[in-house]
Order: structure tokens, then sequence, then C-alpha cells
């Protein structure tokens, strides 16, 4: 445990490919992160990636692919959802922040209401008491009233709420450029330093007016 160690949660919603690469983002950083994903997050992952994850085997190369061979410098410590005695359950276990990247619309209920049925509840739960960086990703649209609620519940409590919301001032050419620009913003928020986006008023900023 170090006091810039980092918690990546993956849970089930769309957009596995933004936890995937915070986490080779955060890796080549050269970020401790303790890591968990829900069985939904398997699902989607295996949906979007093709990318088969055993949650009771976890091996890093079933995540990253061929990525996983030049991860680094950075280390990953897996944690299994269900196993509440991991260190990041615990207040008393230093961190310096938690995505939760992305993060279903069940997970941000589960969070807004302080239920921690699992690890990756925990964990946010001990984010927010210990007034430490949580920051949610959600995607899901169109929202509902009590999914508003719930997103504005965790802001209330201290979470960063930073929607899976790409933006096309910076001109992306690719789908990696709409990932990179959201999982840029996230290390922004958790205070890693990255190059995944162009920002506003740097030299050579797209040239559209109004923004
Ligand atoms: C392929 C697939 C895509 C999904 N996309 C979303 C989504 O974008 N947002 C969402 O909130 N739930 C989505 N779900 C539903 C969640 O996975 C489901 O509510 C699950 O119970 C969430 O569990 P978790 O929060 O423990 O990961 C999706 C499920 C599947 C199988």
């Amino acid at each position: 445990m170090a006091a810039g160690d980092l918690v990546l949660a993956l849970t089930g919603a769309s957009g596995a490919p933004y936890g995937l690469r915070l986490l080779e983002v955060l890796l080549a950083a050269g970020r401790t992160v303790h890591l968990t994903l829900s069985p939904a997050a398997v699902e989607v992952l295996e949906q979007e990636t093709d990318r088969r994850v055993r949650l009771d085997r976890f091996d890093l190369g079933d995540l990253l692919g061929a990525a996983a061979a030049g991860a680094g410098p950075g280390r990953v410590h897996y944690h299994h959802y269900l196993d509440f005695q991991a260190g990041i359950a615990s207040g008393s276990f230093l961190t310096a922040g938690m995505a939760v990247c992305p993060c279903s619309m069940g997970t941000a209920a589960a969070i807004a209401h302080g239920l921690s049925q699992n690890l990756i509840h925990r964990a946010a739960d001990v984010h927010l008491k210990e007034r430490r960086r949580l920051v949610l990703t959600p995607r899901e649209t169109p929202l509902h009233v009590v999914q508003l609620r719930n997103l504005a519940a965790c802001a209330e409590a201290g979470a960063v709420v930073l929607p899976a919301m790409p933006a096309f001032y910076t001109r992306p050419r690719s789908l990696q450029d709409a990932v990179d620009f959201i999982v840029g913003r996230v290390c922004d928020q958790l205070g890693v330093e990255h190059q995944l986006l162009r920002r506003w008023g740097e030299q050579g900023e797209a040239s559209a007016a109004g923004e």
C-alpha cells in the first residue's frame, strides 16, 4: 500500500474500452492500480472486445490482450469483487483515489445509497467517507429521474460524475481519440499526468469558433 495507489473498478455499463484504456494509461504513468471487475463488466467486456476474463482466475493478459506484455511500469493488484478482506475495503488503507469506469446505473444506485453489496460499492463508500477522490463515468441514455437523482446523490456525497460524453471541439479522427478524451479527463480528476488530449487554449487547438 502507498498513498499514491489508485483503485479502478470496471462495471457493466457499455464502454469497456474506456476502462481498458484507463488501466493502460495508469500503468504507463507508473501507478499501482487496485483493480476489480463486476460480473456484468465481464459480460460487457466480452460483448465489446471479445476478451474473456475469469473473475476467479484473473490474468492481466486476458484483460489487456497483447498490451499486457508492454504494460507498465505500474503494477496491478487484482481483487475479486466479493473479497471484502481486500485492503481497499477499509479506510485505513491509503489510496489517492478511485475511478469506476465505466459505471453502470446499478453501481451508481448502490453507491448513491451506500449499499456496499460488493467490493466495488464498498471501496466507493470508503472513498466518499474518507473524503478522497471518487470519479464515476456513467454511460446510459436516456436517463430517467431515479438515475438522475442517484447521480446527483453521488455528486452531493463528493463524487465527481464524469459521464462518457466525448467532446467534438478536439476534432476526434477515430473512436480511439474519443476514448482518449474521456480517459484523459478521468486522469485529470485523479491527478495523473497524460498526453491523451489537446487542451483548449493550447497551440494547435481546433479552430472552430465559439467554444
Ligand atoms: C452488453 C451489455 C450492455 C450494457 N450496457 C449498459 C449501459 O450502458 N449502462 C448501464 O447502466 N447498464 C448497462 N447494462 C446493464 C448492466 O450490466 C446491469 O444493470 C448490471 O446488473 C450492472 O451490474 P454492475 O453494476 O454490478 O456491473 C448492460 C448490460 C449488457 C449485457
